[in-house]
């Protein structure tokens, strides 16, 4: 699939809702193919999630962890775009993305069908609250996410500020089934085993980024919500951790709108605040995907 239409209309204002109104024929089209890449790489991993990797427009910067707006153009060639967090690392000369697949989905029903060497759009203006500049300095660093939740912190994991600012880092991953961990899983078994990292971190770098993935319906070696975990105390004892405290934890947070309220509370509980990139505090929050009738 190649874009060789127009592709003009920009939704970047509201990341969640395609346009309404039918998009504005350009004079030339010479101005806005750079919104299209090509695709270099797709897998996978179960029959609701997949990743791939696009080519990265030259002029893109980006901080690890933000989402940008990624789409196809629909049958009249009206781009359907949707927010998209980028999980590669800002260093990375591709994009990748981590996506799920919603059967009736208007983007996701053709994204899943893309191959290498085809095109999509990607408006290159990221943004985001999960980022390192948006939270104090502190020890250790929570990664909490649900399902295609972890796709920010795959690129904040890969990014070696992540590990200048803070001594450990934890991610739990939550999801029903087993093979909806796969994709992080790789990821982590990957850098733990990357050389350059153990070149800068050190030999006992697995220590530094520790994985702890839970699933929630399928019978598993750790199983629990993260909520429950951190409120039991059972993810501290598991990592011989003291408990979550103001003075050396920050945790960023990113799954559904349900998840982020509930482990908000649950942070707050241990004393931690939310902040934000203009007021970094103690925690951030980005919802994963817009749903559940919000
Ligand atoms: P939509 O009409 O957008 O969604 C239909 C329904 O599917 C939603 O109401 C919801 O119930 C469900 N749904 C949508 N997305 C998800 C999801 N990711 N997980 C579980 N259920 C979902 N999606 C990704 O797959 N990867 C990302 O990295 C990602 N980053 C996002 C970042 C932000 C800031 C936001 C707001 C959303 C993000 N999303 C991400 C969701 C994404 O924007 C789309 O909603 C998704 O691609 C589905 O698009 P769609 O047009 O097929 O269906
Ligand atoms: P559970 O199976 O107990 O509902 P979903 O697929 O519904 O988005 O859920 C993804 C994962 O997030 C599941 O493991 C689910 O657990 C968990 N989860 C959903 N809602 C919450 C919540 N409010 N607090 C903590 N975990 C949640």
């Amino acid at each position: 699939m190649t874009l060789d239409f127009p592709v003009a209309d920009d939704t970047a204002s509201n990341p969640t809702v395609a346009p309404a109104a039918p998009a504005a024929k350009p004079a030339s089209t010479a101005a806005l193919m750079p919104d299209a890449q090509t695709v270099t790489a797709v897998h996978h991993w179960t029959d609701r999630l997949f990743s791939f990797r696009v080519t990265r427009p030259a002029s893109l910067r980006f901080r690890s962890g933000e989402f940008v707006m990624i789409g196809l153009p629909d049958d009249n060639g009206k781009p359907i775009l949707r927010a998209y967090s980028i999980a590669s690392p800002n260093w990375d000369e591709e994009l990748e993305f981590y996506s799920i697949k919603v059967p009736d989905g208007p983007l996701t029903s053709r994204l899943q069908h893309i191959r290498e060497g085809d095109q999509i759009i990607l408006r290159p203006k990221p943004v985001g609250t999960l980022v390192l500049d948006a939270l104090l300095p502190g020890k250790r660093l929570w990664f909490l996410a649900t399902g295609t939740g972890i796709a920010p912190f795959a690129s904040l994991m890969r990014d070696p500020e992540t590990f200048e600012r803070y001594e450990q880092v934890i991610m739990m991953h939550t999801c029903r089934e087993a093979a909806e961990l796969d994709y992080g899983r790789e990821l982590v078994a990957n850098l733990h085993g990357d050389e350059l990292l153990t070149e800068m971190f050190g030999a006992d770098f697995d220590k530094r980024l520790i994985y702890y993935p839970t699933t929630t319906r399928e019978a598993t070696a750790r199983m629990g919500r993260i909520t429950d975990n951190l409120t039991s105390g059972k993810v501290f004892a598991d990592l011989g951790l003291p408990a979550m405290n103001p003075a050396e934890d920050r945790a960023m947070v990113c799954g559904s709108l349900a998840f982020n309220v509930d482990v908000k509370a649950v942070l707050e509980g241990f004393g931690l605040r939310e902040g934000a990139n203009s007021d970094p505090k103690e925690f951030v929050v980005e919802k994963a995907f817009v749903g559940d009738g919000i």
